[in-house]
């Protein structure tokens, strides 16, 4: 199939690589010319594990880049994977799904394709892609037929293209058949369970399953935060609970909390939805509070330790949100050297991935080149990202001027770190 995907960024790139390896003539139309390059350069503009060798293959073949929409008008699918990034209330910021739907009913007044579809992929409050998107393309092409649906990503960053390989599940928001019939035919090689749902439902799984995920994790927390408090360590907890097929092991390690371009946007955006419509988002809002709070518990038990943080050396070990990543959106490491340089102290900040983009955020903060450069001379050590290079660390603990080490991740191996929850 010819398929015309709007937005390169995580979503709308990871989608087009892997549709390319389905033999699918693939074309990546965004407005930032630097990534259009990035792409038709093979070199990605983001880090997905396996991402650079298929762009290898398949780019100038059978997958481009361009800010052009021309291609829309012979396009089989239409996928609109451009960002909805936070109102400062929380809501949804629509403007990149009504400029990428603007254009997109422009150009399909010209177009040859039969009965495009328009699959709307982006992460959009329940109604959109009836309301806005469908109804703007009706309006400016009344006598065209074509098709819409909406049909959510469960990508996670840094095994973005894994996940999309082996989705546990193919999500298709339309009634209409002819839509869901092609949308079927191009997502049967993947053999996952194809659920078929009206667009409204399809956007609501989507907002679901992330506050589910983020109130797994909320609720790790709390419990870990009680555990603590009552001296257990709460992933042996966890290992007892996560056993029970209704409740599944995963999402259940506490830490310093959840950070990501999905899940803080996600469960704010839909708690706002929520309140729009007259429904007080009580557990959803409770969620995003333990959230906020948890990195102020890494502080808190640092403090116990060292008493007034000023003056004092603190290595940050991990930037990024999660492991896998040079993504710090969200990331936990955030408000918590906020506090440590409000706090007088003068954090040593490291990651394997993340440190450039760290930078623009912290220009003035000091950023050492390895893990051993930042624990040196240090009075304490906050660990913050779950890189699985710091779980062999132990001597070079030795380097710091005490062994005060606060493990906010369950990543450390050595037995005289104190943890966040355990
Ligand atoms: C998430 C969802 O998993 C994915 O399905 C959705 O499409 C996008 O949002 P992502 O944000 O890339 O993916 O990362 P994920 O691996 O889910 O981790 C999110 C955050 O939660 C990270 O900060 C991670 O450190 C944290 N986390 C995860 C926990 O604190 N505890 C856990 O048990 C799992």
């Amino acid at each position: 199939m010819n398929i015309s995907i709007i937005g390169g960024g995580y979503v709308g790139l990871v989608t087009g690589v892997c549709l390319a390896t389905l033999n699918h003539t693939i074309t990546i139309i965004d407005i930032d010319e630097a990534k259009i390059d990035a792409i038709n350069n093979k070199t990605p503009s983001i880090y997905e594990d396996g991402l650079e060798q298929i762009l290898q293959m398949h780019v100038g073949i059978n997958l481009t880049a361009t800010s052009a929409y021309v291609s829309i008008q012979t396009a089989d699918i239409i996928i609109i994977a451009v960002g909805t990034p936070p109102n400062p209330d929380g809501s949804a910021n629509l403007a990149f799904i009504t400029a990428a739907t603007d254009n997109i009913g422009e150009s399909l007044a010209t177009a040859h394709t039969v009965y495009p579809i328009i699959v709307v992929k982006s992460t959009v409050p329940p109604g959109t892609t009836k309301d806005l998107v469908c109804k703007n393309i009706r309006k400016k092409n009344p006598l065209l037929q074509f098709g819409c649906c909406m049909n959510p990503e469960f990508l996670r960053e840094g095994r973005a293209i894994e996940d999309f390989i082996h989705p546990d599940r193919i999500i298709i928001g339309s009634t209409d058949q002819k839509t869901i019939a092609k949308i079927t035919e191009l997502y049967k090689p993947l053999g996952a369970p194809i659920i078929t749902v009206d667009s409204t439902a399809a956007e609501m799984i989507k907002y679901t399953s992330n506050a589910l995920l983020a109130t797994k994790i909320s609720f790790s927390n709390e419990i870990g935060n009680l555990c603590k408090a009552l001296g257990v360590d709460v992933y042996e907890v966890m290992k007892g609970v996560g056993l029970d097929h209704r409740i599944s092991p995963h999402f259940l390690d506490a830490g310093a909390g959840f950070g990501g371009s999905c899940f803080p946007k996600d469960v704010s955006a839909i708690a706002a939805i929520a309140k729009k419509h007259g429904v007080i988002p009580t557990l959803l809002e409770a969620v995003l509070q333990v959230n906020d709070l948890q990195p102020l518990r890494m502080i808190k038990i640092l403090s116990a330790h060292l008493g007034d943080l000023k003056g004092t050396r603190i290595a940050v070990l991990g930037l990024a949100f999660k492991d896998n990543t040079d993504d710090i959106r969200e990331s936990r490491s955030i408000p918590v050297i906020a506090m440590l340089l409000e706090g007088g102290a003068h954090p040593v900040l490291y990651d394997p991935m993340a440190t450039e983009n760290m930078k623009h955020l912290f220009p003035q903060a000091e950023y050492a080149p390895s893990a051993v450069s930042a624990l040196t001379g240090s009075d304490g050590c906050l660990v913050m990202t779950e890189w699985s290079e710091f779980a062999t660390l132990d001597a070079e603990f030795n380097l710091m001027k005490q062994r005060i080490i606060i493990d906010g991740r369950h990543i450390l191996k050595i037995k005289d770190a104190e943890g966040i929850c355990w």
